[in-house]
């Protein structure tokens, strides 16, 4: 009588378990604030916690009104490190997309490093946006096993 698995029965578990654990994680699409999009006075850092981990190859979607007469428009800045993030120091940040790019389908952005930590903002409203309207978070993208 054999007991336990073969080698060649451990490898195709092996193999099978893989298989599945890439194609549990297909790229996401994922839409910032979901169904509230982009806006001044959302918690983007709760919806963050609340979405779960990110992964690379997931696609960010910044999805804005366009500028209008009675909201300063929004845009999306990628800060620096996590004392600007705190402080809402758009100093050395670089600017994804700006107050028009996410009309429509939106600004999508690709995840492209793990570990690496991205901290988004909005500087719309000269900072108040990130300041007192909460639009800023930082994810920090985990690897895919492929
Ligand atoms: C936003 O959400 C985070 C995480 O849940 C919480 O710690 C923080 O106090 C909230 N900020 C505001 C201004 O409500
Ligand atoms: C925003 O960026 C788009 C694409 O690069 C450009 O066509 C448009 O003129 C820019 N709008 C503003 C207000 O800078």
């Amino acid at each position: 009588m054999k007991m336990g698995l073969s080698l060649a029965q451990g490898l195709v578990l092996l193999v099978t378990a893989a298989t599945m654990l890439a194609a549990s994680q297909a790229a996401d699409t994922i839409v910032v604030g979901g169904s509230e999009n982009w806006r001044y006075g959302f918690n983007y850092t709760d919806w963050a916690l609340k979405h779960g981990p990110i992964y690379v190859n997931d696609k960010l979607v910044f999805k804005y009104d366009p500028p209008s007469g009675t909201t300063p428009p929004h845009n999306v800045y990628l800060l620096p490190n996590l004392g600007s993030f705190i402080k809402c120091d758009f100093k050395g940040a670089t600017l994804l997309a700006n107050e028009t790019q996410g009309i429509g389908s939106g600004f999508e952005y690709a995840l492209v490093n793990p570990w690496r930590p991205l901290y988004f903002a909005s500087s719309g409203g000269n900072g108040a946006d990130c300041k007192d309207g909460m639009m800023k978070f930082f994810v920090v993208p985990l690897p895919r096993w492929q």
